[in-house]
């Protein structure tokens, strides 16, 4: 039957792992927009979710029909997926957005990439078909993410009757970043993006990147202008046809934020599961009656790990009083290990708590306690014990663990948060905010944050939780639909 909503994003709400023995067993998917969008789409058991096969195993389950109710997953062949994910999306596009580039040895726009970028348009297009097949007369669609840049765009030329959304749940690069791509790719990249009726963003500040990128003179094919209609910022365009002598159709695409934030019953709920009630009397049993200083993030180069490890460094010799008195508990949890430049990022990560257990480590007291498994009833264990949450990303989209955190803390947790994060616009005002790069200053702010009178703590936590909760997933999701349905 032909679906009135759907969703298309690069991972599922879950994939599967193949045991020895040929068996296959489920689990959720890692990171932000799983979590956002399993939680939104809880309220549409209509709505179908089109991802890819991440694996052999996902693979293996799309071959033996094993599916949930409301997924689809598309068998995309394993070097061009390879080549669309690793290749383009996480080495190229992730890179590009989070202003990541070593700029002395990248980027290298070359055969290779080219090759890359053919197997991210064909990617782009096997989602596009999908959509294509599985929408009724009229349907919504929302696109979700980086992965899927070029799918408004390809979806518009095969259902002109469609009305699309994407969703970047990343920031969007600055002008700067965006010109350093091929001028053809960046047209390209535009251009699929203005498929859409309607882009949605985490903050203003990624939609303004991104309003004012599309309307860089050299976007080749654009006439395009911006300027709010109706309350409503965006971008007027008109492609040049193909032969160069006028223009096609006159659209217009709606540029909004919906900065994304977390459900408070259902955050609560998930972390008082006994399961989690088991984490917390262990962790409990390590860290005494010491303050907790916690982080969770995938082992992510952007969430700038490393630093905050050499925060606490300083902490702990500007500030001797506190060694002893205190555990810096970081999940950072494997992520994308494909990649080689992860890979040595997580060995860095490691390498460091090593060195810092070693040089302050007593006895009786592991200053770090680091866990690199993704063991999400423990991550749930720690936001409850914290008092102190450290987010200092170099940038990005949102970080809904900034938001979480305040939501499930006992006694309150004073936030450290950098100026990179997206959620830095919605708590500001009660964060001790910070520059991602000053480790002196991340220093100075976590000495801070484990002074603050309870009483403030309790105070600014409340506020915290409360702009945290202001636009939960269902709420996030029903408000771009009801905006693109018109
Ligand atoms: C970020 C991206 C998501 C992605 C997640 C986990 O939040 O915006 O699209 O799913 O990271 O990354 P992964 O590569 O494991 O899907």
């Amino acid at each position: 039957m032909a679906s009135q909503v759907l969703v298309a994003a690069n991972r599922g709400p879950l994939s599967y792992a193949l045991d020895a023995d040929g068996t296959l067993s489920s689990r959720r998917g890692g990171g932000g927009l799983v979590s956002g969008l399993s939680a939104a789409l809880a309220a549409q058991p209509e709505a179908l979710w089109i991802c890819a096969a991440l694996s052999d195993a996902d693979r293996e389950a799309v071959r033996r029909g094993v599916s949930e109710p409301g997924v689809r997953m598309l068998d995309i062949d394993p070097e061009v997926y390879d080549d669309a994910y690793n290749g383009i999306a996480n080495s190229v596009l992730w890179f590009t957005h989070h202003h990541l580039y070593d700029v002395p040895r990248e980027p290298v726009f070359d055969a290779a990439f080219r090759r890359r970028w053919d197997s991210y348009t064909a990617y782009n297009q096997a989602f596009a078909e999908a959509l294509a097949e599985e929408a009724a007369e009229g349907a919504s669609v929302l696109v979700q993410d980086y992965h899927l840049a070029l799918v408004p765009g390809a979806l518009r030329e095969l259902r002109p009757d469609l009305r699309i959304a994407h969703f970047t749940h990343t920031p969007w690069a600055s002008r700067e970043f965006l010109d350093m791509l091929p001028d053809d790719i960046r047209s390209q990249l535009v251009w699929g993006m203005l498929g859409a009726d309607r882009l949605g963003f985490h903050t203003w500040g990624w939609a303004d990147n991104f309003i004012s990128g599309a309307t860089m003179d050299d976007v080749r094919g654009v006439a395009s202008a911006f300027f709010p209609r109706d309350g409503q910022s965006g971008v007027h365009h008109r492609r040049t046809t193909a032969d160069g002598s006028g223009y096609g159709e006159k659209r217009f695409t709606a540029v909004t934020q919906y900065p994304l934030g977390v459900d408070e019953e259902d955050l609560r709920t998930l972390a008082h599961r006994p399961e989690v009630d088991d984490k917390l009397a262990a962790l409990r049993a390590e860290v005494g009656d010491r303050r907790t200083i916690v982080r969770v993030d995938r082992t992510e180069l952007s969430k700038n790990v490393l630093r905050g490890l050499l925060a606490y460094r300083e902490l702990l010799t500007v500030h001797p009083e506190w060694r002893g008195r205190v555990v810096h508990l970081a999940s950072a949890y494997p992520s994308r290990q494909d990649l080689e430049v992860y890979r040595a990022y997580t060995a860095s990560v490691r390498e460091l708590a090593a060195e810092i257990n070693e040089e302050f480590g007593t006895e009786d007291w592991q200053p770090v306690l680091l866990s690199v498994q993704d063991d999400f009833a423990r991550s749930l264990a720690a936001y409850r014990l914290a008092d102190v949450a450290l987010i200092n990303p170099v940038r990005d989209g949102m970080n809904l663990v900034a938001k979480e955190i305040p939501v499930v803390s006992e006694a309150g947790c004073a936030l450290v948060l950098s100026t990179g994060a997206g959620a830095y616009e919605e708590l500001r005002g009660d964060a001790l905010t910070v520059s991602p790069y000053d480790v002196s200053a991340t220093a100075a702010a976590l000495h801070e944050a484990l002074s603050m009178p309870p009483a403030e703590r309790a105070e600014r936590t409340k506020r915290l939780a409360a702009a945290a909760t202001a636009l939960p997933p269902a709420a996030w999701f029903t408000a771009q639909l009801d905006a693109l349905r018109g």
